[in-house]
């Protein structure tokens, strides 16, 4: 099936504020992680069948330092300090792609801040 998109502005937010100040996102804005480890956007992905998918995070870090976070799937880590590299730019939006198993209907996705710098800026999620 065809990738559909969920917007990082209507996920759920555990210390993060919704942000628009930098070009380039999709939807309305993107998410800001506040700056803490355990910072996190949670998205709820619904599959139409039990799959293996690919997990593609949009995301702008305009720092030189890894922003690092950790992807969990209904509850169960699938990535351990996922990488989400810095370019100096935060309106240089990047996609970083982990695949994950999905279960049939509704699915929590959940991406945390792993560093005490928080998460990068997250404007989608698509699946
Ligand atoms: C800047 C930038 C934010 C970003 C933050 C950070 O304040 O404007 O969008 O989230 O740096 O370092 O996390
Ligand atoms: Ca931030």
């Amino acid at each position: 099936p065809a990738a559909v998109g969920y917007e990082a502005e209507y996920a759920a937010i555990g210390q993060g504020s919704v942000e628009s100040d930098h070009t380039g996102f999709t939807g309305t804005g993107f998410v800001n992680y506040d700056n803490v480890a355990g910072s996190y956007v949670e998205f709820t992905v619904t599959a139409e069948e039990q799959a293996t998918l690919p997990l593609a995070f949009r995301f702008a870090n305009g720092t030189t330092a890894d922003r690092p976070m950790d992807i969990t799937v209904n509850g169960v880590l699938v990535a351990d300090n996922l990488s989400f590299p810095g370019n100096g730019s935060w309106t240089g939006w990047q996609t970083r792609t982990v695949d994950a198993a999905l279960q049939q209907g509704g699915n929590t996705v959940r991406a945390t801040a792993a560093s005490a710098n928080g998460g990068p800026n997250l404007d989608s999620l698509s699946v």
